[in-house]
């Protein structure tokens, strides 16, 4: 997970404003008199599941079905939430069940395959509980023009059968689900994904002939995309985020006549180049981040679309034209931004990111003339000098996207009058002065700040009432705090809180608890002068913590016990005793658990490292004694990367089941009181690299290695 992160964190605006595009679709205001069979179909489909309130993710979600009600004559549903008949024959024709907290399996018995009049079929945003899409709707359902699946946790192979609603100009299937965009991006399980065949990808284009909204991210197809493409002349809008796909993008797509919309993000091992471009290009929007593109972004793109082209996304485009080797330096020295020049033409952009892209100089004057511009990503650059104050007439702005740059001297007033910001990520710079925190408070609508890694000496007044912004993730790394921020006290939204390396002294205030019991992932307190929880906890408040970094303070007593979500739990240099509570052994997802520089003591739990999620553990220089477990790596599949028990007062042998810890890299028992025989046994670990026994028992002689082949990287 902590690789995850950050980037996802990064990429979050990209994934509100995807959530945010909604288009309206069922809506029935004219009385109709239905059939009673389809009515009836429709009662049975609405019993054939649950709802429950977290199986949608728009905030403004509802059961719908739950106004069904049926008549005695069992012919009114045409009236009902969601449903659209047809005037005349009084056939079900359009069903938008979107955000209706529907949840359960689906499967070909369902009654839904009945309404066989049926042109648009909205299911998005509920949850279907990973069944397969049923083959049924192809054979059933020919008369759909839309078909909206997405983000309702459908999984498995797309059935061939799709391909028999040849009237289809609306096919959206993504999975894209917030949560999954924030925080796991890498770690979705790939048993619950829906899968497409090249071939049945190459079929879309060639039978559905209709089709101008295809909309396929993270459907894994983890191919070529085909040749084909180039020739669905009707295709508007391709979205293929996160497909998996590789080799060459056919370049003849941009020539598509219709092309409003490529959106090819996260879709790493994809290669390809801009065409120039032609001057009646209809793009308004083009993503092409996290690609393998390169090549030469063609300032035609800034000559010829200039009237609609208003979101441009080229983080990490490698543009070997404009990028120059520095021989003498022997790395890429970027490119001056003016060489951008012409984004400056582009003045209906509202999103630009110009990520990893080799950005170097003043911050880029071509900016200014960007007026709608509400979200600008230029992280992960060279951009030098000082903040702009003409920012301030981007007066739509909502998220300054500069971290990872090498911006100086102050935040300058006039950022401040920006009052519609968001999300401001402003970190690993080179920012100085002091920052009242208060004049972010102005700013009503933000719910992110990061200022982490500068030079900043951020001063929080006491005593604030409760009117600061309702934060989601607050990042003040190295920003010379003393005080825990007050605040937050009212905080039920504050999803990531990293307060480290600072000097905040006394105890985690006992509000905490309260406001922040369910929203908490991320707790970062690392490197201050904390003494402790001002409640003293056994058991962590924050039901779906993931992450708890507390290392470096002055925590005294009983290690805190974190709830079954943490997978992060790392609390070194601080004077903990006593032992380590057995149940540390329920925490299925925990993967790094590092206890070192503390004064712990008793025996390790027998489980410690049986889990198959470990990977590392770090509990040096402690008390320790008794025997080390002997269950590590038990199943042979174990995922153990670094362990480290050394300067402890373990006794006893080596646990053979550590031969099965194939992916060990790290070893340390140095400092303790093992009695055995040279592990050479340990010699078929194969990516082995460091292995410390000194200071120990160990006796007999090493004797010469039975193969050539053991230890092969020590
Ligand atoms: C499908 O539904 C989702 C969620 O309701 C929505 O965001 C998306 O825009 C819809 N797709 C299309 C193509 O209209
Ligand atoms: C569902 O779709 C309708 C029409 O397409 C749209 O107005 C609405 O915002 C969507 N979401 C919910 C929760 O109804
Ligand atoms: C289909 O789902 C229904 C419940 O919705 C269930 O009663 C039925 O047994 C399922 N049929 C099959 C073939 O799985
Ligand atoms: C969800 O799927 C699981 C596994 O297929 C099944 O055991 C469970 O009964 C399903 N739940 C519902 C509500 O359909
Ligand atoms: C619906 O599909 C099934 C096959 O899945 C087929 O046997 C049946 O005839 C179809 N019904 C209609 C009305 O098309
Ligand atoms: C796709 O169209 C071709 C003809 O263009 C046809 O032979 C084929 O059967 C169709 N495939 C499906 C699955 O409908
Ligand atoms: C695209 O269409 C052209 C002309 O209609 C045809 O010559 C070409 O073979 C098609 N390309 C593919 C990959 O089918
Ligand atoms: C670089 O760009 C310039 C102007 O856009 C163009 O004339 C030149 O051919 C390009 N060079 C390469 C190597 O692509
Ligand atoms: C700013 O936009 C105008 C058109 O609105 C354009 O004429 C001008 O060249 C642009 N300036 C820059 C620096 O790109
Ligand atoms: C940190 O804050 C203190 C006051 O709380 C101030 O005296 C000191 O200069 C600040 N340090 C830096 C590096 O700004
Ligand atoms: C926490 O909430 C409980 C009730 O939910 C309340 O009694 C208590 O005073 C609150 N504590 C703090 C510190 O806000
Ligand atoms: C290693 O794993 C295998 C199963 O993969 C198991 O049979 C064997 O007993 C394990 N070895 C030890 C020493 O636990």
């Amino acid at each position: 997970m902590g690789m995850g992160l950050p980037r996802c964190y990064f990429y979050a605006v990209q994934c509100l404003i995807f959530l945010l595009l909604k288009a309206s679709q069922c809506s029935s205001f004219v009385q109709t008199i239905g059939h009673a069979d389809e009515c009836s179909a429709l009662m049975q489909f609405k019993q054939s599941f649950t709802t429950s309130k977290s199986a949608s993710l728009d905030p403004f979600a509802y059961p719908k079905v739950a106004s069904w009600m049926q008549e005695r004559t069992r012919r009114n549903c045409c009236s009902w939430d969601g449903v659209e008949c047809n005037e005349e024959t009084g056939y079900v024709i359009c069903l938008n069940l979107n955000s209706s907290c529907l949840y359960g399996s689906l499967n070909s018995s369902s009654s839904l395959f009945q309404l066989v009049h049926l042109q648009k079929l909205d299911l998005s945003d509920n949850h279907f509980n990973f069944s397969k899409i049923p083959s049924r709707l192809g054979h059933n359902l020919t008369g759909l023009t839309l078909l909206n699946l997405s983000q309702s946790s459908f999984s498995g192979q797309i059935p061939s059968e799709i391909l028999y609603l040849s009237k289809l100009s609306t096919l959206d299937l993504s999975a894209t689900s917030f949560l999954d965009m924030t925080f796991d991006y890498d770690h979705f399980s790939s048993s619950k994904i829906l899968e497409l065949t090249n071939a049945n990808l190459r079929s879309i284009v060639q039978n559905l002939t209709n089709i101008q909204q295809l909309h396929l991210n993270k459907v894994h197809i983890l191919s070529t995309l085909p040749d084909i493409f180039a020739n669905a002349t009707s295709l508007k809008a391709l979205y293929l985020q996160s497909c998996g796909l590789s080799g060459e993008f056919p370049v003849g797509i941009f020539q598509l006549p219709n092309l409003e919309v490529l959106d090819l993000m996260y879709n790493e091992d994809l290669t390809g180049y801009f065409p120039e471009f032609n001057k009646s290009s209809p793009f308004k929007k083009l993503n092409v981040a996290r690609t393998n593109f390169s090549g030469h972004v063609p300032a035609s793109i800034g000559d010829l679309s200039s009237l609609r082209l208003s979101y441009l996304s080229l983080s990490f485009f490698f543009d070997h034209n404009y990028t120059y080797y520095d021989v003498s330096r022997n790395s890429f020295s970027g490119q001056l931004s003016e060489s951008w020049s012409w984004v400056g033409k582009l003045t209906k952009l509202y999103h630009l990111s110009l990520a990893y892209t080799y950005l170097r100089g003043e911050f880029p004057s071509f900016v200014a003339n960007l007026t709608q511009m509400e979200e600008l990503d230029l992280a992960y650059n060279q951009i030098t000098g000082k903040i702009p104050s003409w920012l301030a007439k981007l007066t739509k702005l909502t998220a300054p996207y500069f971290p990872f740059n090498n911006l100086q001297e102050a935040i300058p007033r006039s950022f401040f009058q920006l009052t519609n910001l968001q999300y401001i990520d402003l970190s690993s710079n080179n920012l100085s002065g002091t920052v009242e925190l208060d004049e972010f408070f102005k700013l009503k609508m933000l719910t992110v700040l990061r200022l982490s890694f500068n030079k900043l000496s951020v001063h929080i007044k006491t005593s604030l009432t409760a009117t600061s912004p309702k934060f989601e993730a607050l990042a003040l790394v190295s920003c010379n705090l003393t005080e825990f921020p007050d605040f937050l006290h009212d905080n039920s939204k504050l999803v990531e809180l990293d307060l480290s390396d600072n000097n905040v002294h006394g105890q985690i205030p006992r509000w905490m608890w309260n406001s922040t019991g369910e929203s908490l992932w991320y707790l970062n307190l690392s490197h201050n002068s904390l003494t402790g929880f001002e409640q003293n906890p056994v058991i962590l408040p924050w039901k779906n913590l993931h992450l708890l970094e507390l290392g470096s303070n002055r925590l005294q007593g009983q290690l805190p016990i974190p709830p079954l979500s943490i997978q992060f739990y790392s609390v070194p240099n601080n004077g903990y005793t006593r032992g380590v509570s057995p149940s540390f052994c329920n925490l299925k997802d925990l993967f790094v658990l590092d206890l070192s520089n503390n004064n712990l003591s008793g025996m390790l739990p027998q489980c410690l490292g049986s889990s198959s999620a470990f990977e590392i553990l770090k509990l040096r220089n402690n008390s320790f004694h008794g025997d080390i477990p002997d269950q590590m790596c038990p199943t042979g599949q174990g995922s153990l990367k670094m362990l480290d028990l050394s300067y402890n007062q373990l006794r006893g042998k080596l646990p053979r089941s550590m031969e099965n810890c194939t992916q060990l890299v790290f070893l340390d028992f140095g400092n303790n009181h093992i009695s055995d025989s040279f592990p050479s046994w340990l010699g078929t670990l194969p990516v082995l690299r460091v292995l410390i026994l000194g200071t120990n028992g160990f006796h007999g002689t090493i004797g010469k290695p039975a193969t050539n082949h053991e230890f092969p990287n020590l």
